[in-house]
């Protein structure tokens, strides 16, 4: 079955009660540009499922409990998924080169656990994960006697189930450093994929989590969130902001994406640079300036 002739795009009606849900589930808007960009994703849903228009996937949609499957697949279709691993060279640079031979320094002189806790806060397909794994095992020596846990979560079943699987093609792999695809990667046999060898993966592990919901695991030395926000508004901002706070404790790290837009709401952090904050203390996130 195909979408009602003459029906191509959602109509203004059906994008704005399609935007609220998407915004009420999700926290992510949908602008009045994205029209065809959601049209085409809901397409697809209509086309999996059978159903024969926009308005009836809707309604069939708001009736189901968000824990059905079908929203999973909903969402996973009108969120933008792209990532990659080594995404954003100064993160990584920092992460690898500044923060681990600090920890590492800090476990030899100040008596602090060998002990690393990540969270890769929608992670996608485990990408930020990996290279979050990676730079653990080329900068931390012996680090297989390291507690080092990463945690990743994303709203979409699909990417954790991807995460899950760890299979990178070369896309993906592109910004790995040869040396470390060499040292810490297998070809997958026959198939243009390479997956994290063991003591790397057994770092990771995924699962579905929404940003707007409290997240139960705590507490964290380093938070990546990047690449989601930008798709939030203020309100649901604030609310994210707010959970991650619970997640942190002085001293933590957030490593924010190149165009978040939350430093204005960072209320309780310290700018280290325009995207790493280090965590002070609880306070009420509100538009504000960062560490005032
Ligand atoms: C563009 S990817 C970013 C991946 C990775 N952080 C990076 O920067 O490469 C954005 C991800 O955010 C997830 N997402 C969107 N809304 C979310 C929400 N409310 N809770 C958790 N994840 C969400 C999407 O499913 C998608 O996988």
């Amino acid at each position: 079955m195909s979408v009602k002739p003459g029906q191509e795009l959602v109509t203004d009606a059906e994008l704005k009660r399609y935007a609220k849900l998407i915004y009420d589930v999700a926290g992510v808007e949908i602008s009045p540009q994205k029209k065809q960009l959601l049209s085409n994703r809901v397409r697809r849903r209509l086309k999996v499922t059978g159903i024969a228009s926009f308005e009836e996937y809707y309604k069939k949609l708001v009736a189901l409990p968000v824990t059905d499957d079908e929203w999973d697949h909903f969402l996973q279709e009108v969120t933008t998924h792209e990532t990659y691993l080594f995404r954003d060279d100064s993160n990584w640079n920092w992460f690898r080169n500044e923060y681990l031979p600090q920890l590492v320094a800090e476990t030899r002189t100040g008596g602090r656990p060998k002990k690393l806790r990540v969270w890769s806060a929608a992670c996608s397909t485990g990408d930020e994960a990996c290279t979050v794994a990676c730079c653990a095992a080329d900068a931390i020596p012996g680090y297989s006697q390291w507690d080092v846990k990463i945690l990743g979560t994303d709203i979409g079943v699909g990417a954790v189930r991807e995460a899950n699987a760890a299979r990178f093609n070369q896309r993906a792999m592109r910004l790995v450093p040869p040396a470390l695809q060499k040292k810490l990667f297998d070809e997958v046999k026959g198939e243009p994929f390479w997956t994290p060898k063991a003591p790397v993966k057994s770092m990771m592990s995924f699962r579905q989590h929404n940003l707007l919901d409290p997240l139960r695991e705590r507490p964290f030395d380093v938070v990546f969130l990047k690449n989601v926000l930008i798709y939030f508004n203020t309100e649901s901002k604030l609310r994210v902001i707010e959970n991650l706070q619970r997640v942190m404790q002085p001293g933590s790290m957030l490593v924010l994406g190149a165009a978040e837009g939350v430093s204005d709401l960072l209320n309780g952090y310290e700018r280290v640079r325009p995207w790493l904050y280090r965590f002070v203390q609880a306070t009420k996130p509100t538009i504000g300036k960062a560490g005032s």
